[in-house]
């Protein structure tokens, strides 16, 4: 009896010290059947139990108990730890930690921040308007009439209540000169909404930036003046403006400037579409109606203004051939404008 006992008090301690090293979960399956399966190393002891007396079995059965139980509670253990394990070895703590990509302006808003440093050396300053407005801000002071096209609801994001989504940075022009006297010199850049169909060239929310310079003696010549500096400070000395006449309700003169072409210097290339030059925006000297709708003396004052397409702008700039890129957010495009990398 005392050596049965002895071997099954070896058993469990093998048993132990081999489910302790095993490093897997085969491995300590493997000892599970190897000790306590049918055919098991703690069965096959057992078998002599028979040849014992009725009076040393039940220490027999005592200590083969322990052995079973404790062989299994240390297989269950060692398989929770090994498996507990398995996900800390998945990780590799040496490993340097993933880097958040840096964020960085857009290209839109790199443009607007520009280009109003550039005036501001000029002596401009920025002034703020809504882009909500009622008609008179964006329409009637402006000088436009209520049978004008760009009225039409086709063109003109209307809210019920009869106000709209401004459709240009103009009506900035209107709210400054409603609120201080000349001499005014300011810029305004901001969003601009229109009911266009979106395409290479076109969206319907896109920004401009607006100027007005009013006080006594301002000329066209101090327009064209400004406007060949900002060209040079944005894209390059070899830049060139002209201007040619055209027709805004709020303006007159009123004109339309360009830029010779910063891509082939003025020679002539597809982005020029052959002609040299590149189509900015519009411009002009303040028109006397526009004066009298904010109580300025047209006899007194003169003043010009202009607009810039942002847009355009960044895409002279970054040669960018679809507005819509700037748009869609694509990292993998926005990537391009992150200089801090
Ligand atoms: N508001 C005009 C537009 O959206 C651009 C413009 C033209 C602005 C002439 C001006 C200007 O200030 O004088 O097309």
């Amino acid at each position: 009896m005392s050596t049965l006992k002895s071997e099954l008090e070896s058993a469990l301690d093998n048993g132990l010290k081999e489910i302790e090293i095993a490093d897997d979960a085969k491995a300590v399956e493997e000892i599970r059947i190897k000790y306590l399966g049918k055919k098991g190393i703690v069965s096959q002891l057992l078998k002599s139990v028979g040849r014992l007396s009725p009076e040393e079995r039940p220490e027999i059965g005592k200590t083969a108990n322990l052995c079973k139980t404790s062989l299994a509670g240390a297989v269950e253990e060692k398989k929770k730890s090994l498996s507990s394990n398995t996900v800390d070895k998945s990780i590799d703590i040496s490993l340097p930690g993933r880097r958040r990509g840096i964020g960085s302006k857009h290209p839109v808003n790199q443009v607007i921040d520009d280009a109003v440093e550039i005036f501001r050396r000029l002596g401009f300053i920025v002034a703020d308007g809504p882009d909500i407005e009622d008609e008179f801000h964006n329409f009637d002071a402006l000088n436009t009439p209520a049978d004008h096209p760009s009225r039409d609801i086709q063109d003109t994001f209307y809210l019920p209540d009869g106000r709209l989504l401004r459709t240009q940075t103009s009506p900035v022009q209107i709210r400054v000169m409603e609120s201080r006297k000349p001499p005014i010199r300011i810029v305004a850049p901001g969003r601009c909404y229109r009911r266009d169909t979106p395409d290479a060239t076109h969206s319907m929310n896109f920004h401009q930036i607006e100027g007005l310079y009013v006080d006594k003696n301002v000329s066209l010549a101090e327009l064209k003046g400004t406007l060949l500096t900002f060209a040079h400070e944005m894209f390059g000395k070899d830049v060139n403006v002209r201007f040619r006449p055209h027709f805004f309700p709020f303006t007159e003169p009123s004109l339309e400037y360009d830029f010779s072409c910063v891509n082939c210097n003025g020679k002539g290339c597809s982005v020029c579409r052959q002609s040299g030059w590149l189509e900015i925006s519009g411009a002009g000297m303040v028109d006397p109606e526009v004066f009298k709708h904010v109580g300025c003396d047209p006899e007194e004052y003169t003043g010009y203004a202009f607009g810039m397409g942002i847009e355009r702008l960044a895409m002279i700039r970054y040669k960018i051939n679809d507005i819509r890129l700037l748009y869609e957010n694509d990292v993998r495009f926005l990537r391009q404008f992150n200089y801090s990398t």
